[in-house]
């Protein structure tokens, strides 16, 4: 039995899957969601047999975001309670934003509020064309505050303050335009692009794959110049590697690399 009451999680080979799963009120996350998908996203970090994370949503919608009955539950605590709930929530994308491993989003349906907050802390997110986002909070009387940071990284600031102000909602197709998803397309490709995304990353070195998450987090914010003394040991590190002995052998020898077979 699934140690796990509001997600699904299924290995399948190399591939993590994790699935929202409470349909009924289209995967709103309350505090038990946010303590399984912490969790569960820890539990890749040591799962040695998995070497990508699939996270998607039953039924219909991917996440509807913070849920509301929760979220009214939370203001009533003592301040110091409500404080540290918001913190848990706030982990809770930290821990898929850092992974150890490469997690792909599979968005459908609406992704509003914290589904937008959770399609921004992913790595490579895909979503139908049709899909709806929306930090549509201020349309509550509150702001998108945890998750802030990570749409921030992913439309930046500009873009954050027409969106975050009017809690517009937006196509999947919008989503791509302004960097939010790495892909839209027709629901009906949904399921091939994924399956494309984790062919791509598992064609990769494993290891090498884990330390480009890294490489992006170290070099984000660096001036040109501070950059070089960080990258220049990043790669003479990685290139005496044994998987990149590997990767270079395998390439010369015209052959598949180890990680492929
Ligand atoms: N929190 C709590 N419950 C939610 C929820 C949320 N964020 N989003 C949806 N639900 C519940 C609904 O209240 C409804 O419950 P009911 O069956 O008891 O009436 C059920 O989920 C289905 O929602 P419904 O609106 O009927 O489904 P839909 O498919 O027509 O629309 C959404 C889906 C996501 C567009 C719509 O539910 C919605 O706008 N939700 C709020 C999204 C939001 O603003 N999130 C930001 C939170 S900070």
């Amino acid at each position: 039995m699934s140690r796990y009451q509001t997600l699904e999680i299924a290995a399948q080979g190399p591939v993590l899957h994790i699935r929202l799963n409470r349909p009924d009120v289209r995967n709103a996350f309350n505090g038990v969601v946010v303590e399984e998908l912490s969790a569960a996203f820890a539990a890749a970090n040591t799962e040695p047999t998995a070497r990508v994370v699939v996270l998607s949503g039953n039924g219909k919608s991917f996440s509807a975001g913070a849920d509301l009955t929760w979220m009214q539950e939370q203001a009533g605590l003592p301040q110091e309670q409500n404080q540290r709930s918001a913190e848990r929530m706030a982990r809770m994308f930290l821990a898929i934003a850092r992974c150890k491993k490469p997690v792909v989003a599979r968005i459908h349906g609406h992704a509003l509020g914290g589904g937008t907050g959770l399609t921004a802390a992913v790595d490579i997110a895909l979503c139908s064309e049709d899909c709806l986002f929306g930090l549509t909070e201020t349309k509550l009387g509150i702001v998108p505050a945890v998750i802030s940071p990570f749409v921030m990284q992913k439309i930046g600031a500009g873009r954050a303050r027409t969106l975050f102000l009017t809690g517009e909602r937006f196509d999947g197709r919008e989503a791509m335009r302004i960097g939010l998803v790495h892909r839209a397309v027709p629901e009906a490709e949904l399921d091939a692009t994924v399956q494309k995304a984790v062919d791509e990353l598992l064609s990769a070195g494993p290891a090498a794959v884990a330390s480009a998450k890294e490489l992006i987090v170290a070099v984000d914010g660096l001036s040109l110049e501070d950059a070089i003394p960080v990258t220049s040991k990043w790669i003479a590190a990685l290139r005496a590697t044994p998987e990149a002995k590997e990767g270079f052998a395998a390439f010369l020898g015209k052959r598949k690399p180890g990680w492929m077979t």
